[in-house]
């Protein structure tokens, strides 16, 4: 089996992930809630994998990470916790429905929503958003790199115009955390959202969110928090005020050894491991008559994702086709992300993606070509 599905989730981790998910489930007691020896244990690992985000974003303080089951929870949390009704925010068509539901559901509460449009190659103009601020403009939303097309948003730009206006800026990293450098401080993100079965070669079940010091995210949830048990309240200080309830520190456990994994390898390396796959299999599709590649190739740095469609066939046949006849795991349909879908002109067929890791070869590259260069042209 060829798996070109890592933007969903990447199957191959290093070792040490699983090895630091099985030691933990055979030692960890509740982190946060004892001082014996397995939940000191628990707390540490968590403590540990703080730290290791912290380092990786560039983050103040490993208390501003606060851990969630997934970077959908982390943008709930973020994009509920600092809006209130009469306030203006901003966002853009490359958005998942992680951002876009929760969005919409504000609006239905009296937000109101500036949605940036894309052209046919998925592109937001960056003039766009400093035309769109309002006096009442709170915040912006938007992803650092498209689950659909691959290309980045210069975050950095957007985080200029966002302090130029006094906004927050949001950022949902979910396809670049651990694979592009996120600098929190330097790119001015009050608030970075991730996810950690992605590119951080985590168990799913982790994810979390960066909070700048000073910014306030009203918490979704409240209940146990291990500490100030006697207060009617949950506790208002990071990383505790995001974090109710007993964390999955068996997969933080894993998410560590998978953050401790990039550190130590460098994620410039296997960044450029996985542009090289990607850039090779583009070369190798993009003239197949019959096949049409969405999305902006001209950006050099970008994320491992190819989005194809194959002649008029629904994607969901040629991802069925890739699976059943040569073993190759992709992604077709809509992918939530369907304002993405409507700029690029796949909102009836969806488009099938292929997304790559640094434990993807040449040769499966070269297979998969081939590949579609065969069901291009079957009859
Ligand atoms: N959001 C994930 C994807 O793009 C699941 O496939």
């Amino acid at each position: 089996m060829i798996y070109f599905d890592n933007a969903a989730t990447t199957l191959q981790k290093p070792e040490r992930v699983a090895q630091a998910v099985m030691e933990a489930m055979g030692t960890f007691g509740n982190p946060g809630r004892g001082v014996h020896e397995p939940a000191m244990a628990a707390s540490r690992a968590v403590y540990d994998a703080r730290c290791a985000l912290a380092q990786l974003f560039r983050g103040e303080n490993p208390a501003r990470i606060a851990f969630t089951a997934n970077a959908t929870e982390a943008l709930n949390i973020a994009i509920k916790g600092i809006l209130n009704p009469g306030d203006h925010v901003i966002t853009t068509a490359m958005e998942h429905n992680s951002v876009l539901r929760p969005l919409y559901e504000l609006e239905r509460q009296g937000v109101s929503l500036t949605t940036l449009p894309a052209d046919r190659r998925g592109r937001v103009a960056y003039s766009d958003f400093e035309a769109a601020v309002q006096s009442n403009t709170r915040a912006i939303v938007c992803t650092h790199g498209s689950n659909l097309t691959g290309n980045l948003l210069d975050i950095g730009k957007i985080g200029t115009i966002a302090k130029a206006h006094g906004l927050s800026l949001i950022v949902d990293a979910s396809q670049t955390a651990g694979v592009f450098p996120i600098d929190v401080q330097e790119m001015g993100i009050d608030i970075l959202c991730f996810t950690g079965h992605k590119g951080l070669l985590g168990p799913q079940g982790t994810g979390g969110l960066y909070v700048r010091e000073g910014v306030n995210v009203r918490p979704l949830l409240t209940g146990g928090s291990g500490v100030q048990s006697h207060s009617k309240t949950h506790p208002a200080q990071m990383p505790t005020a995001l974090e109710a309830g007993t964390l999955n520190a068996h997969g933080l456990a894993g998410l560590n050894a998978g953050v401790r994994y990039l550190l130590e390898t460098g994620i410039d390396i296997v960044r450029q491991k996985e542009l090289d796959i990607m850039w090779a299999f583009y070369e190798g599709v993009k003239e197949i008559p019959g096949i049409t590649v969405y999305g902006d190739f001209s950006q050099r740095e970008r994320c491992p994702i190819v989005c194809l469609n194959v002649r008029d066939y629904d994607s969901s046949q040629v991802s069925d086709a890739l699976f059943s006849q040569y073993g190759i795991a992709t992604r077709p349909g809509a992918h939530c992300a369907p304002l993405m879908h409507d700029a690029l002109g796949t909102g009836q067929r969806g488009a099938v993606r292929f997304s790559f890791s640094h434990y993807n070869t040449m040769e499966e590259i070269n297979f998969a070509v081939s590949a579609l260069r065969e069901i291009t042209q079957e009859e």
